[in-house]
C-alpha cells in the first residue's frame, strides 16, 4: 500500500475495531435516519448503502483514503490521455469515445483524438444504415438478415451483453448473434441456423491475432466461400481492429474496417467500433443514447465530491468488505432479465483490471486486490445459490441492481419482481433469530419439541451487507452510465490498491502457453520438458 495512504487505513481499522460485534439490524434499530444518510441520489436513480456493516464515521474515513490516495489527481492524468497504462506505455482514454462532438478537444501524445472518433462513429452510422435500409446487398443480391460478430474477451462480452441488456430496443428485422468460443461447438450451433447468402460477419479483435478469433474467423470464411464463392467475402465480411494490416491480410476490404485505437483497452472497448454489433442490433440513435449516459457519468464521476460519488462510493464500500472486513467475493444480483450477463461482462472488467499482484513500483503488494464477482440474475439466482448466501457463514457482500420500471411490461411481473429483490436484501441484513424463529413455530401451533429441533434450522444469522442500485429503466442512457459507473469504480479501487488495472500479464500467459503445447497436440514437436499430468493428459488424447 501506498506510504502516504497508512495513516488513513490505520483509521479504518480502528473503525471496523468500533463497529464490532454491532448487528446490522441494531444499526437500524438505533438510526431511523440511516437510510437517508447512508442512500445517494443521481439523476433519477438512487443508490442505497445503508444495509453496508458501516457507521457515519467509517464513511468519513473512506473519504479520506480517497483523498489520500490522490484520486482526483489521478483523474486529471487520465483525462490529459498520460501513459498511466505504464507497463506497455498507453494512456486509456475510453473517455474519449464517449465525449461529445463540440465540447472540447481530447489530448493524446500532443493531438486531439476526437476528429479519428466521430469519423469512426459516422462510418459506423452509415454502415447500419446501409444494412437497416437494405442497400447493403449479399453476394446473391438479397438483404442481410442475420450478423454473426465473431470476438472474444472485451472483443465480445461488451456487445453481447448489451444487446440483451437492450433487447427492448432491438431492430425488428435483423438478429445478431455472437461466437466467442474455441470449441467449434459454439460457432458450428450458430451456422446450423443461419444461410450464407443473408449473413454477414463482423470479425471484432482489437490485435486481430487472437487464435479463438482467428480460427473461428476462418472456419466462417470457409463455410461461406464453399457456398458462395471467394468474391462473396467483401460483401459478408466486415472488420473492427487496431490493426488493420491484420486485417487485409484476412482477406476483409480496408474499406469495410472499422478502426479502433491503442488507447483503448479491450475491456474498455464497447464505445468504440466494438459496439458495431450493438449499433446493428438496437440502431445508432440508441447507441448514441447509450454514450450519452456514459459521458453523463463521465461529467459525475469527475465533479461530484466523493460522498456523493457514485463510482467513488462503490469502490470504497467494496475496499471496506475487502480489505477491512475480509469479503474474498462479491454476488452482483441484477433483478433484471435483461442484465443476466451483466456479472460475465464485470468478471472481465473487474478481475482482468484489478486482480494483480504487484503495485506501481513492481513491488508484491501487501494486501489484496479485487474480490471473486459472481453472480446471477434474480429471481433465478435465487433457486440456485442464495441458500449459501443466507445461511452458509461466510462474508457474501451482495450488490442487488433494479429498475423502477420493467423493459418488458407483462401484467403482474415487475412488482412481484421488486418484492424478491427487496426481500432478500432485508432478509439478509436482519436474519431471523432463535428467538423469532420460536415464536413463530409457537405461534403456528407446532409443539415445543418440535419447535426446539427445528428452530435451528430455521434461524438466519443476518448481518449479510449489501447494496441496492435502483435506476428509473433499462433504457440505452441509463446502460450506458452503469457501465461507466463501473469502469470508473474499476479505476478508483486500483489507485487505492496502487496497481495498473490496463494490462493483463496473467491473460497473456496463458496464451503462451497454449501456443507451446498446440504443436505438441498436433504431433509436430516431442513432449519434452512437460511435467508428468500434462504429458499424460496430451498422451492420453492421442492414444
Ligand atoms: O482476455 C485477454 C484479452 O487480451 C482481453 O483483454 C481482450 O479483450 C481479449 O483478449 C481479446 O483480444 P482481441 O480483441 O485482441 O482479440
Amino acid at each position: 500500500m501506498k506510504t502516504v495512504t497508512a495513516a488513513a487505513w490505520k483509521a479504518l481499522a480502528s473503525e471496523a475495531e468500533s463497529i464490532r460485534g454491532v448487528h446490522l439490524r441494531d444499526m437500524f434499530a438505533a438510526d431511523a435516519q440511516r437510510f437517508s444518510s447512508l442512500s445517494v441520489r443521481w439523476n433519477d436513480w438512487l443508490l442505497d448503502y445503508s444495509k453496508q456493516r458501516v457507521a457515519a464515521a467509517c464513511m468519513e474515513r473512506l473519504h479520506q483514503l480517497w483523498h489520500a490516495a490522490e484520486v482526483p489527481g489521478w483523474i486529471a492524468r487520465m483525462r490529459a490521455g498520460e501513459a498511466i497504462n505504464h507497463t506497455e506505455k498507453r494512456a486509456a482514454l475510453h473517455i474519449a469515445l464517449r465525449h461529445p462532438a463540440g465540447k472540447g478537444p481530447i489530448m493524446h501524445a500532443g493531438r486531439d483524438v476526437m476528429p479519428d472518433v466521430l469519423r469512426e462513429l459516422d462510418r459506423m452510422r452509415d454502415f447500419a444504415a446501409q444494412i437497416h435500409g437494405r442497400h447493403w446487398r449479399g453476394a446473391t443480391g438479397e438483404p442481410i438478415t442475420d450478423i454473426v460478430n465473431i470476438g472474444i474477451g472485451g472483443s465480445d462480452l461488451g456487445p453481447r451483453m448489451a444487446t440483451q441488456a437492450l433487447a427492448a430496443f432491438r431492430h425488428p428485422e435483423l438478429t445478431v448473434h455472437y461466437v466467442a468460443n474455441l470449441d467449434g461447438a459454439d460457432l458450428a450451433t450458430v451456422l446450423a441456423g443461419l444461410q450464407p447468402r443473408t449473413t454477414l460477419f463482423v470479425i471484432a479483435s482489437k490485435t486481430f491475432t487472437t487464435q479463438e478469433t482467428m480460427q473461428n474467423a476462418a472456419s466462417a470464411r470457409h463455410w461461406l466461400v464453399r457456398a458462395l464463392g471467394e468474391a462473396a467475402v467483401a460483401r459478408h465480411f466486415v472488420a473492427v481492429s487496431t490493426n488493420l494490416a491484420e486485417v487485409a491480410r484476412f482477406g476483409i476490404d480496408p474499406a469495410n474496417a472499422f478502426a479502433f485505437w491503442d488507447w483503448v483497452g479491450g475491456r474498455y472497448s464497447l464505445w468504440s467500433a466494438i459496439g458495431l454489433p450493438l449499433v446493428l442490433a438496437v440502431g445508432f440513435d440508441h447507441f448514441r443514447q447509450f454514450l450519452a449516459g456514459a459521458h453523463a457519468m463521465d461529467e459525475h464521476f469527475f465533479s461530484a465530491p466523493v460522498a456523493e460519488n457514485l463510482p467513488g462510493l462503490l469502490a470504497l464500500l467494496e475496499i471496506w468488505n475487502t480489505n477491512v472486513l475480509g469479503a474474498d467475493n462479491r454476488a452482483l444480483l441484477p433483478y433484471s432479465q435483461s442484465l443476466a450477463l451483466l456479472p460475465r461482462y464485470l468478471q472481465q472488467l473487474e478481475m482482468e483490471s484489478n486482480g494483480k499482484q504487484v503495485d506501481r513500483q513492481g513491488r508484491p503488494l501487501d494486501c489484496v486486490t479485487a474480490p471473486i464477482l459472481w453472480g446471477e440474475a434474480g429471481t433465478n439466482g435465487q433457486h440456485a445459490f442464495y441458500q449459501l448466501i443466507h445461511q452458509g457463514g461466510r462474508l457474501v457482500p451482495c450488490e442487488f441492481i433494479a429498475c423502477r420500471q420493467p423493459d418488458f411490461a407483462l401484467p403482474g411481473h415487475h412488482e412481484k419482481l421488486l418484492a424478491n429483490c427487496f426481500a432478500q436484501s432485508e432478509a439478509l441484513m436482519r436474519g431471523k433469530t432463535l428467538a423469532e424463529t420460536t415464536a413463530e413455530l409457537t405461534a403456528g401451533g407446532t409443539s415445543p419439541e418440535q419447535v426446539a429441533a427445528l428452530a435451528p434450522y430455521r434461524s438466519f444469522p443476518g448481518n449479510q451487507p449489501s447494496t441496492t442500485l435502483l435506476l428509473p429503466r433499462l433504457d440505452p442512457f441509463n446502460l450506458g452510465a452503469l457501465l461507466a459507473l463501473y469502469e470508473h469504480k474499476v479505476f478508483v479501487q486500483s489507485i487505492v490498491w496502487d496497481i495498473n488495472p490496463f494490462d493483463q500479464w496473467g491473460v497473456e500467459y496463458g496464451k503462451q502457453l497454449a501456443n507451446r503445447l498446440l504443436p505438441i497436440i498436433e504431433g509436430k514437436a516431442p513432449a519434452a520438458g512437460l511435467d508428468s499430468s500434462t504429458a499424460g493428459l496430451i498422451s492420453a488424447c492421442k492414444s
